[in-house]
């Protein structure tokens, strides 16, 4: 378990390459599972990859990594039973079971892991796959499928989820007849599934909309493909800057998939200017609340970014209400940034109320999960003193030497590693 040690004050400016999507290589991994040989470019270095490409090694694919580009054999595949220890780190570990049940028709499996924000039932996806014909059992920490047959269908979800649209859309991809999935989720990372699965032959449209089809095929074939840009990264990268009064110029972002989270930032008072694949945010001296905040699916303010403005609103002029609506308490870094002087008070269930601070101290905090940790970063770079973050563990799941880039921007943080 690492730590950061930062001296909170100095204005963040430069620029910085956005790197790959963790929550679009995950998904795109697992799909890796249902094909030949893909090729997979621009790929983070983190450690919820790793984890993903341990589990295809012991599924029996062939995987090999060099530099951000992992290329993935999985023609001599021929396990369907999912590790325990692997599938009980990360949620997105549960995207294999769709994969494997489409090119097995059987899965084994183990409840998933990952941040701890609530409940987290796969009550969605487990419906989805009966739907689909398999025949569904769940024990009290496993679960299996087996099917003679599936065959394509019609399945409506109750909640947009993104993990249940992504599983589905694996399941199906060489599933006979076609499969709808209605109430899909419009996150961005659906989308650069969509592509990665045309690429590599299958029939699927509308992801990016509410209707997702997917036509089954017998087979994939080799495929090549690029990870998109990792929204949530930007978005915390230019948190960054707007809480150390800095400015800031991020390369490789798609606007349209990063303005749910400047527009908020732009209401809070930073100046943003886009530019051909780039984004710059200049912060005023102090931000402004917004006085009501509520997360919700694409294309509303993400769920991933709600820790790291709730730090921003904390030293903000000004009061603000978040209503976090997508999970039940995603509120692990709210103690953490109370140790710091934030004011910041849980009003009932998921709604916090944040009356804005001139200045945060330091503090030696807990990373509980990883944007929470993230979160605890950007406060400390704000704060007056030394902050220190421990268990940076959860951080590294889904950011990429963050220190570094931070460092790069003249942040005074160190990693230390224990
Ligand atoms: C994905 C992202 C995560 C992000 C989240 C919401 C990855 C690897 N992770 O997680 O970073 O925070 O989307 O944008 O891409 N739900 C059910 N039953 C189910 C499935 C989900 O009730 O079967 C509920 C969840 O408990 C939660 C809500 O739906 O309250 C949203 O979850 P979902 O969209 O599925 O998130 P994940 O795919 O787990």
């Amino acid at each position: 378990m690492g730590e950061y040690h930062i001296i909170g004050g100095r204005r963040l400016c430069g620029e910085v390459v956005i790197g790959g999507s963790k929550n679009a290589a995950l998904p795109i991994l697992a799909a890796a599972a249902l094909g030949r040989r893909s090729v997979i470019h621009n790929c983070p270095k983190i450690s919820d990859v790793e984890c993903t490409l341990e589990i295809l090694e012991i599924l029996g694919c062939d995987v090999s990594y060099d530099g951000r580009t992992v290329v993935v054999d999985a023609r001599g595949m021929a396990s369907h039973a999912l590790p325990k220890e692997q599938m009980t780190k990360m949620r997105s570990s549960m995207l294999f079971t769709g994969a494997l049940l489409s090119r097995f028709g059987q899965f084994s499996a183990h409840n998933p892991g990952g941040c701890e924000l609530g409940k987290r039932p796969i009550n969605l996806h487990l419906n989805a796959f009966r739907s689909l014909g398999a025949k569904v059992t769940e024990g009290e920490q496993e679960f299996f499928a087996t099917a003679d047959r599936l065959e394509g269908c019609k399945i409506c979800l109750d909640f947009p989820s993104v993990g249940a649209t992504q599983n589905i859309m694996l399941a199906a991809t060489l599933t006979q007849g076609v499969t709808t999935i209605k109430n899909a989720a419009k996150e961005p990372e659906i989308i650069d599934l969509q592509n990665f699965l045309v690429a590599a032959g299958a029939k699927v449209t509308g992801a990016g909309t509410g209707t997702v089809v997917i036509e089954g095929v017998d087979e994939l074939r080799d495929v090549e493909y690029s990870v998109m840009p990792d929204r949530i990264v930007a978005g915390t990268y230019l948190a960054a800057a707007a809480i150390t009064r800095g400015s800031v110029r991020l390369k490789n972002v798609v606007h349209g998939d990063i303005r749910p989270i400047f527009e908020k930032f732009s209401e809070m008072g930073a100046a943003v200017t886009l530019e051909e694949g780039a984004i710059c945010l200049a912060a005023p001296d102090r931000l402004k609340g917004l006085g009501y905040l509520a997360t919700n699916p694409h294309p509303a303010f993400p769920t991933d970014m709600q820790p790291q403005i709730m730090a921003l609103l904390a030293t903000a002029r000004g009061n603000c209400t978040i209503d976090e609506a997508v999970f039940e308490s995603r509120d692990k870094h709210v103690s953490e940034l109370v140790k710091m002087g934030a004011q910041i008070e849980n009003c009932n269930g998921s709604i916090f109320h944040i009356e804005g601070v001139a200045q945060l101290h330091g503090a030696t905090v807990y990373a509980k999960d990883l944007r929470g940790g993230a979160a605890l970063i950007l406060a400390g770079l704000a704060a007056q003193g030394k902050t220190v973050v421990k268990d940076a563990v959860y951080v590294e799941r889904g950011y990429e030497a963050m220190h570094n880039d931070l460092q790069a921007l003249g942040a005074d943080i160190k990693f230390i590693s224990s």
